[in-house]
């Protein structure tokens, strides 16, 4: 195996050409104010997921996922929430994506749910489940709206977490061969293709705090979890390319943290290292650049020794991307150990849990950013956005960014008339969407915007209680109803252009 000689650029130090106290990036555009357009051809989409959406757990062969699982163990999901009818999307496929072209979307980034395709996580394709997934492409297509498919939002099949999960090469493997059974089905309408969706959360929340499926709280398998999952990416990749027309473009959605050090103190910039390290650098330097970063092997020594690395890994791992992902919510804001660090189960802001999903820097502290707090408890700051959008822009020069996940979970409630106001929502999408015209203005080639999230639906431990949507949903009758922000999007993918506020 290779490793960098040096610890790295660190996202939140060395993306403008200053940095204040917390690591902030001090750019010369200010953010856009008054009217702001985008450039023609700018992707105004929205994205789901396919356990948090589809429902029909059950229907035409599919088996379960650690998801199904996960959600169906007491005291995994808030209230026993599980994904089993969802918000009914398999079924009501063609309405929903009625509703898209009506909201003027020109992209839809869904995934594709493995076990509904491949039950078992090996052998050949199901029909059925291919054929759910081509029609919901052929009804973007007609509506005139870009499919974006993720072939991995979390939902490992059962069959395959049972044989090892992630923290072993066979589930790289595997994945490689459903990439190219997924491929082949669609490859001759789908030109935009994502492997994973957030490694970060399937590796550290799935097998190091065990908030997420399949809750397994092991720091080692943690850390083989995210080298799989990287082996992963670039043997899809590798498989993608061999059986996709050449015009497909093919990327990874990362959920990069904009790390802010509490105080220019050594020590808590040493925090925000390990933790750039642990967040950022342990998917995208192998990614991007076919190397783990030398200070993570150092800053994970008594954890591992990393001999799972194979010798030809990195130079699978590390294969041409046409476009990075970037998921992106709220800064981390992070500082030393020290006497007044927190005790008891931690929240990382997916649910709380008594391990850390830190491998070798458990004792760092994290700490609230500062600003307007969500439904989620997450703080509203446009800038991080910006920051990340930079730094990779840098980093990954001639890879094409997309913003592939960005939203905000409100108390949204109906009014007496039936409708949703979320006067909030459109003041965080408007002010991320500046931040992405300020991106853009400094130099950094985004493509597009998905929103998080087309509609309300199962946010994971959280159950049913959280609403990022754009479109309300009433979970009783399944009744979908755009929220005033939907309008508001609407207006801005219609116009190219951020309508006032209300
Ligand atoms: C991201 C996930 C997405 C959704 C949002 C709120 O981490 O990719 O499925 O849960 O958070």
């Amino acid at each position: 195996m290779t490793s960098g000689t040096s610890a790295g650029p660190t996202v939140g130090t060395t993306t403008g050409t200053g940095t204040g106290a917390a690591g902030l990036s001090v750019h010369t555009s200010p953010t856009p104010s008054g009217p702001v357009s985008f450039p023609a051809g700018f992707a105004w989409g929205a994205a789901t997921a396919a356990y948090q959406i589809e429902g029909s757990a059950s229907a035409d062969g599919r088996t379960p996922s650690i998801w199904d699982t996960f959600s169906h163990t007491p005291g995994k999901t808030l209230g026993g929430d599980t994904g089993d009818v969802a918000v009914d999307h398999y079924r009501r496929r063609a309405d929903d994506v009625a509703l898209m072209a009506e909201l003027g979307l020109t992209a839809y980034r869904f995934s594709v749910s493995w076990s509904r395709v491949q039950p078992t996580g090996r052998g050949p394709a199901v029909q059925r489940g291919l054929d759910f997934y081509r029609g919901l492409v052929d009804d973007l297509l007609a509506r005139g709206i870009t499919p974006a498919l993720t072939l991995y939002h979390w939902d490992l099949p059962q069959e395959l977490e049972d044989a090892g999960g992630w923290p072993v090469r066979e589930t790289a493997e595997r994945f490689a061969e459903y990439a190219a059974l997924v491929g082949e089905a669609l490859g001759d309408r789908v030109e935009m293709w994502t492997t994973l969706n957030e490694p970060w959360c399937s590796a550290f929340l799935g097998y190091g705090s065990g908030v997420h499926a399949p809750g397994r709280t092991d720091p080692v398998a943690a850390l083989r979890a995210a080298h799989h999952l990287n082996l992963g990416h670039g043997l899809a990749a590798q498989a993608l390319r061999s059986v996709l027309p050449a015009r497909a473009r093919l990327g990874i959605s990362l959920n990069p943290s904009a790390v802010r050090a509490k105080t220019e103190d050594p020590a808590d910039l040493d925090a925000r290292r390990r933790i750039d390290a642990l967040a950022n650098r342990v998917f995208a330097d192998p990614i991007l650049h076919g190397r783990y970063p030398a200070d993570l092997l150092a800053d994970t020594v008594r954890v591992t020794d990393w001999s799972f690395i194979a010798d030809s890994d990195l130079t699978a791992i590390h294969q041409p991307l046409d476009f990075l992902g970037i998921n992106y919510y709220q800064p981390t804001v992070v500082s030393a150990p020290g006497p007044d660090a927190p005790t008891g189960p931690r929240s990382d802001g997916h649910g709380a849990s008594d391990f850390s999903p830190w491998p070798g820097s458990e004792d760092v502290v994290f700490h609230p950013a500062p600003g307007e707090r969500t439904a989620m408890g997450w703080s509203v700051d446009p800038s991080g956005l910006h920051e990340l959008l930079m730094h990779y822009t840098a980093e990954a020069p001639g890879v094409a960014l997309y913003v592939t996940e960005n939203g905000v979970a409100y108390d949204d409630e109906p009014g007496p008339d039936g409708s949703v106001h979320d006067p909030d929502r459109i003041r965080y999408l408007d002010g991320h969407l500046r931040a992405i015209r300020r991106a853009i203005n400094d130099g950094a080639d985004v493509r597009g915007y998905f929103q998080w999230s087309l509609m309300d639906n199962f946010e994971w431990a959280y159950g049913y209680s959280k609403r990022f949507g754009l479109i309300y949903i009433d979970y009783e009758t399944q009744q979908r109803t755009p929220k005033s922000s939907a309008h508001w999007y609407a207006q801005a993918a219609r116009s190219g252009q951020l309508p006032p506020l209300p």
